[in-house]
């Protein structure tokens, strides 16, 4: 009688078990013939209307049903559980035929590109670069290129100060300077980076610009030296038609100094909107080391001579790309900036 019952709960379960669809109906099934309150707990409670000789077997076989129905849940499960996981790996699936977002990358500032130009032609002619500190001591900024306190060329370079002896250089000539002071001739160097003055910003002026210093020095350096070098940097930079010109100028640490222009390069000096009519451009400050410059950074200006020279950067980007304003630079507008 009782094993009749408990064989009719066996294939009840497994008839439910066969029919069920998902995991919530399997834990409902579990809890109705498993549970404390299930009908296999149920049963093993009608033990005491057994005769005591058969109850060991009888509990054996609640035992195997409950095995078998166990196993069954599990395998069941483990089906759902598979299909659950299946169908999500299908739902999350990436296409990945679909065309990729396009990268956006950017392009070289056109100080970059003046600087790179600048730098190629220079290597090109056996310079290396070097460079120097922005924050810089008085003394390399003014007083060893012979510009002593009192000098009228400090007003014109006035600059921010740190301390009393302390600045934002106001050129890169400062690195003439510390590349003397090593001590290690001949020099033949470019130095190129950012200057600093206390200007007001203005479509040719900046508070803070670039500027490309150039130093030679070796024994029988001459001013056809000079000349022939940056008549050479002049051409490879705005064409091999470019004429060049130097006129007298003065900088406290170079004897003789000038200035360089360059014939125009739009109306090949006819005169033009671009050059103002002038034929001519100027392009840089140049000249022959000061023998006392030499001699404060320890160099003996009877063995050793040589040239110097400074470029804005910012003015031959301007020029190359014939932008009108120095501002554009700086403004980091990419509407202006992607034109080049
Ligand atoms: N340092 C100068 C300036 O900022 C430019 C310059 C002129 C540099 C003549 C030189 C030079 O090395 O010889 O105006």
């Amino acid at each position: 009688m009782i094993n009749e019952q408990l064989e009719k709960i066996r294939e009840e379960a497994l008839k439910q078990l066969s029919e069920t669809e998902g995991l919530d109906r399997l834990n409902e099934i579990r809890v109705n013939f498993l549970g404390k309150k299930g009908q296999l707990t149920g049963i093993l409670k009608s033990m005491k209307d057994i005769p005591p000789e058969e109850r060991p077997k009888f509990g054996q076989l609640v035992n195997e049903v409950r095995a078998q129905l166990e196993k069954e849940m599990e395998e069941r499960k483990a089906k759902f559980e598979e299909a659950a996981r299946n169908a999500r790996l299908k739902a999350e699936v990436i296409d990945v035929t679909l065309p990729a977002k396009k990268n956006k990358v950017g392009h070289k500032h056109p100080n970059t590109v003046a600087l790179e130009e600048v730098e190629r032609i220079f290597t090109g002619m056996g310079y290396e670069v070097v460079e120097g500190p922005e924050v810089e001591k008085d003394y390399y900024n003014f007083e060893a290129l012979n510009i002593p306190a009192d000098h009228p060329a400090k007003d014109e370079q006035d600059t921010f100060y740190i301390s009393g002896d302390i600045l934002l250089r106001t050129q890169t000539s400062s690195t003439q300077v510390h590349e003397m002071e090593k001590g290690r001739i001949p020099i033949k160097m470019i130095a190129p980076g950012r200057v600093f003055r206390a200007d007001e910003v203005d479509a040719t002026h900046s508070p803070s610009f670039h500027q490309v210093e150039g130093l030679v020095i070796d024994k029988d350096i001459t001013f056809a030296d000079l000349k022939g070098t940056l008549a050479e940097f002049a051409r490879q930079l705005f064409g091999p038609e470019t004429r060049t010109k130097f006129r007298p100028h003065h900088f406290p640490f170079t004897e003789p100094s000038a200035e360089m222009d360059v014939s125009c390069f739009k109306c090949g000096g006819k005169g033009c909107r671009f050059c103002k009519g002038e034929g001519w451009i100027e392009i840089l400050g140049c000249g022959m080391v000061h023998p006392h410059v030499l001699e404060m950074s320890g160099i003996d200006p009877k063995e050793y001579v040589g040239f110097a020279f400074g470029v804005g950067l910012e003015r031959i980007a301007l020029l190359k790309y014939e932008i009108d304003d120095m501002r554009l630079l700086y403004e980091n507008d990419i509407r202006f900036l992607n034109q080049f």
